[in-house]
């Protein structure tokens, strides 16, 4: 029986250049190979968890472009349940511009189009599935008021709430409090507890103030450094995996999906983290976001010595 996951959240076609490096302001450098791939942070999340064994069932909005078409396709062909992504009438699908430098790092600028569209009545027509799920996964490239319907029918129907808080974005306290795990890295969480995306907040400060917000359990990515979670009142680090590193876009999405994954086939919380920075690490490694979700088979035999590249 395997675990049923309800992803709401984005749907976007990721339009990606590799190039030497990132554009700075007013400056046109060419760049190499052009890719279209589906993407989209609620998307992405919903791949990785099918592959990695869930039955999923994703809610959101495309446009009636042939990009919507295209991202359902997809979503159907990964097995997993669309029966609640409506294609909004007269709208653009989100669209997503990528440039991702020689060192796998990207920058990303987002049209949302139908996304920004999704609204509190989509997920309250979705409740059957929410209520019969698992978990929850959600980010926040959809409406904030979208966001917090989703979270609270999950709550009163009792499915625990994975929240990943990206892009970053300030949460009200009465958001927080109805979050099982919130998944930040530093600058999100810096941002939510203090309003302010670059303040000196640390790794534990962020942790013990987001806990005291009356988040039950904060799972922290690091990048580089690993990961960090709370556990019974302490703070624990993981380290990150070395890796030769392609494109990091979408590594913080096969996190989430690995640790929802883990947490509702009723894993612990310490193996689900690193079950996550598995799952995390094998995306790098390939080009593009959906396209290099890692499968169940790949990240159970994962092994931390493939390279000298950079660490996730
Ligand atoms: O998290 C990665 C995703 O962010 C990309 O697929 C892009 O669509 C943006 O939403
Ligand atoms: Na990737």
């Amino acid at each position: 029986q395997p675990a049923r996951i309800v992803v709401v959240g984005s749907l976007n076609m990721d339009l990606v250049v590799v190039a030497p490096r990132i554009a700075l302001e007013g400056e046109t450098i060419l760049g190499g190979q052009f890719s279209t791939m589906p993407g989209g942070k609620g998307a992405n999340q919903a791949v990785a968890a099918s592959r990695l064994g869930a039955k999923v069932h994703m809610v959101g909005c495309v446009g009636d472009d042939g990009f919507g078409q295209e991202l359902l396709a997809h979503l159907n062909q990964e097995n997993i349940d669309t029966e609640y992504v409506s294609t909004l009438a007269g709208i653009s699908s989100g669209v997503a511009m990528i440039t991702v430098n020689e060192s796998g790092e990207n920058s990303i600028v987002v049209s949302s189009g139908a996304n920004a569209r999704m609204t509190p009545d989509h997920v309250r027509r979705a409740e059957s599935v929410i209520c019969s799920s698992d978990l929850l996964l959600i980010q926040l490239e959809i409406p904030m008021e979208t966001v917090e319907e989703a979270v609270s029918i999950a709550n009163r129907h009792q499915v625990p709430v994975i929240l990943n808080p990206a892009p970053a974005n300030q949460l009200s306290e009465a958001l927080l409090k109805q979050v099982d795990i919130l998944t930040p890295n530093e600058t999100e969480g810096k941002l939510i507890i203090t309003g302010q995306a670059d303040g000196d907040a640390s790794v534990e400060e962020i942790i013990s103030t987001l806990i005291n917000k009356g988040v039950k359990r904060v799972v922290m990515t690091l990048g580089g450094d690993g990961a960090a979670y709370s556990e019974k009142g302490t703070i624990q680090h993981l380290k990150a995996h070395q890796m030769e590193v392609v494109d990091t876009t979408g590594a913080g999405d096969s996190f989430n999906a690995g640790l929802g994954v883990y947490l509702a086939e009723g894993g612990s919380l310490e193996e689900a983290v690193q079950f996550a920075q598995k799952a995390a690490a094998l995306s790098v490694a390939k080009l593009g976001a959906q396209p290099a979700m890692p499968s169940r088979i790949e990240v159970e035999h994962f092994h931390n010595k493939r390279s000298n590249g950079g660490e996730v």
